[in-house]
């Protein structure tokens, strides 16, 4: 079984889908592993350091023969003018957040190649399959690097200072969308010394957003979907949202916004009225600048000045701690593998609670057929290359 770990080629990308542990326990797997040279710089992790943990470092995967799996940590590209759908024939598999909401033709040409692509996306977000939450630990990673952005971009202290020179107060920061992000974001704030309040829709956050020592602000709440996710609300909902947050916005040094509804544009919580009554230097993160913005202005990856107030718009947080950032992630990855591998050979079974659900393309037709299928043939198994 090959596994091969890509030097990963989108702009802004420091992580790395493996690192020497991990690699160390591929190896005894019985994985042969090879990683292009460099992959691991931007997460402080020499080639050297992948030498000595057993894997073979190469210039390019596309040299290093066939690649039972691909893991990445972004979608499928081209680097240096070759495309990672060279690096994969009928059987193998590829890992990754792959995105797969904005990549569905390069994917069905892969799954039409008899690839089995794996987004880290579907992962399902269950107790069984917590080790594998790739979107739960770089959602991590993003949230305090949030914090750590805004802190540096406030003209301010974030702890209340007593000095010979007088009594700083500590900064304001408030948190909108109490997800995973969100609670990293209000513990790493609380960490630095600030006064947290926070608010989502969702009414069962009150109680995580109070338990890390942060207000909870009492604004409309709605039940979750049947997945664990918030719904899109309704415009009354909002405006009674926007209602009771602008008086919140309007008091904050920091806010940060992490507002997020699964295969829809991100809910604007903060408009350009909101932002008005912000004191010129105060800083807001858009965490959810990428899929549309919670705030009104930002722009993915600019810094919009709006009368003084900085709007950040950043979707790389978590490649911003990357040595971090990747040692979970590899180690989501390297979960995702021990759960295919039989005997040390790379073996699917689309039947899995964790693996089946992570198949991009896996529509409830497929699950019907397979179950049919598989009954005869649960596994699909191939020949480990050397
Ligand atoms: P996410 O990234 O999809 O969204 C971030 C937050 O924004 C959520 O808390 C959501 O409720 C909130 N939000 C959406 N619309 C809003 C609005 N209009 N106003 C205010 N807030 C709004 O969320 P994430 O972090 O991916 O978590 C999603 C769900 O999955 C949560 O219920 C979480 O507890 C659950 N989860 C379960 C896990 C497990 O059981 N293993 C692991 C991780 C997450």
């Amino acid at each position: 079984m090959h596994v091969g770990i890509r030097s990963e080629h989108q702009a802004r990308e420091g992580r790395v889908a493996a690192t020497p542990q991990s690699v160390e326990s591929l190896v005894e797997l019985g994985a042969t592993v090879s990683i292009e040279s460099g992959a691991g710089r931007h997460a402080g992790i020499s080639d050297d350091a992948f030498t000595d943990a057993g894997a073979s470092v190469v210039a390019s995967l596309h040299d290093a023969g066939p690649i039972d799996i691909l893991a990445t940590v972004g979608p499928i590209g081209d680097s240096n003018g070759r495309s990672d759908m060279e690096l994969l024939s009928e059987g193998s598999v590829v890992i990754g957040l792959l995105d797969p909401t904005n990549n569905e033709t390069t994917l069905s040409d892969l799954q039409a190649r008899g690839v089995t692509p794996i987004a880290m996306e579907l992962v399902p977000r269950t107790t069984i399959a917590q080790s594998m939450d790739a979107l739960s630990s770089q959602a991590t990673a993003a949230g305090y690097a949030a914090v750590l952005l805004g802190a540096t971009s406030m003209p301010k202290f974030m702890p209340m200072l007593v000095t010979a020179a007088g009594t700083v107060p500590p900064a304001r920061v408030l948190v909108l969308g109490v997800g995973v992000a969100g609670l990293q974001a209000i513990a790493t704030a609380k960490r630095l010394g600030a006064i947290v309040t926070a608010y989502d829709i969702r009414p069962e956050t009150k109680e995580q957003v109070e338990s890390l020592g942060a207000k909870f602000i009492d604004a409309p709440t709605q039940q979750m979907d049947e997945g664990g996710y918030a719904r899109a609300v309704d415009e009354e909902t909002a405006a009674a949202q926007r209602e009771v947050l602008t008086h919140a916005v309007a008091g904050a040094d920091l806010i940060i916004t992490t507002a997020q509804v699964p295969g829809r544009k991100a809910p604007i919580l903060v408009d350009a009225e909101m932002v008005k009554q912000m004191s010129e230097g105060s800083v807001i993160i858009d965490m959810a600048a990428g899929s549309g913005g919670n705030v009104v202005g930002s722009q993915p990856d600019h810094v919009v000045n709006a009368d003084g107030v900085m709007i950040h718009g950043p979707t790389d947080l978590a490649s911003r701690v990357a040595a971090d950032a990747s040692r979970m992630y590899a180690r989501n990855v390297l979960e995702i593998i021990k759960r295919m591998v039989v005997d040390g050979n790379l073996a699917v079974d689309a039947d899995d609670a964790v693996i089946g659900p992570a198949i991009v393309g896996r529509t409830a037709a497929q699950h019907t057929d397979a179950e049919q299928v598989d009954e005869e043939q649960p596994v699909v198994e191939h020949e480990a290359s050397p």
